[in-house]
């Protein structure tokens, strides 16, 4: 099944608004990789290829993905009849206890569909779920099934990247999409795992490292660090993007600190560096005379 579909999940600081931008981007291959899958979304909206890799070290969010693939229709029974409540939210969050890989699917796909931007880091996961913006439960079951028939045979780990970069393939084509977490920002709220200074520098040293057995995308905040780590690729363009923010994740401020700048409705930039080691096709100010 070769849909482009959108990702299963609210994730922060997830690519869905740059799904344009990255996908023009990216070269003919016939391995296709992303170490640090989070939502997904650039998966999800490109054509699959013979072989896909995801990756990501969240073992939760990687064990609901492996529950899609193999397990879906159990999944969708298990959330049958479910009600987006803060009852209910406050019960999976606080004290439903899974016993099983499936349960555990079941809890972390319900507070990621019910949570402020799908925010799964337990110190900063607050209820966000609005019934005119999000996503209802009755139509998760679909939304579950057109992700299991787009995930069939696709290698899914929870593997620290720099493993996935060791264990690379021969006689592939390969692209990766890298989307690490951001040099200068305070990821930490948003993600079960952090990502220190070291990791930066481990992310940089392995792509160095085995850089020709690949072409990568690499985007990161536009920050000078950045751009003094990776000045010995071939291209570093600066992007902007559009979005708006809808209600869901704009509710009042609520202790967090998360949302207190975003308001409903309003139109903000995305800004990010992409850094590739090819020298890109896609020109798009190119003038054909
Ligand atoms: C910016 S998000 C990716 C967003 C994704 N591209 C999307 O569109 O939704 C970064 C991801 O890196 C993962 N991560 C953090 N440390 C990691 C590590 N050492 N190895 C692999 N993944 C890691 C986090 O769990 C998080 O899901």
């Amino acid at each position: 099944m070769n849909l482009t579909i959108n990702s299963p999940f609210r994730y922060a600081g997830g690519k869905f608004y740059a799904r344009k931008l990255i996908l023009e981007q990216i070269t003919p291959h016939n391995y296709y990789i992303e170490l640090f899958t989070g939502g997904g979304s650039i998966f999800f909206a490109k054509p699959k290829v013979a072989d896909n890799w995801l990756n990501d070290i969240d073992i939760d969010l990687i064990n609901t993905y492996k529950i899609i693939r193999d397990y879906p229709n159990e999944l969708i029974d298990i959330l049958k009849g479910e009600v987006a409540t803060k009852e209910r939210h406050s019960f999976y969050k606080n004290d439903f206890v899974p016993t099983n890989d499936l349960e555990r699917a079941q809890r972390w796909f319900y507070l990621n569909r019910t949570s402020y931007s799908g925010i799964m880091n337990i110190k900063n996961c607050y209820w966000g779920y609005g019934d005119k913006y999000s996503m209802r439960p009755e139509n998760w079951g679909m939304n579950i099934t057109r992700t299991s028939k787009k995930l069939k045979n696709v290698k899914i780990t929870d593997y620290d990247f720099e493993k996935v970069l060791d264990e690379l393939p021969e006689n592939k084509e390969i692209f990766i999409f890298i989307d690490p977490p951001y040099i200068n920002a305070d990821q930490d709220k948003f993600y079960t795992y952090s990502f220190t200074r070291n990791d930066h520098d481990r992310l940089q040293k392995a792509l160095i490292k085995y850089s020709q057995k690949f072409k990568f995308l690499l985007t990161y905040d536009n920050s000078s660090e950045i751009w003094k780590l990776y000045d010995w690729t071939k291209q570093i363009l600066e992007k902007e993007w559009n979005y708006t923010i809808n209600r869901t994740d704009d509710q009042k401020k609520n202790g967090n600190g998360i949302n207190d700048v975003k308001k409903k409705g309003e139109r903000y930039k995305g800004k990010e560096l992409f850094i590739l080691n090819y020298k890109s096709n896609y020109f798009e100010d190119l003038v054909l005379f």
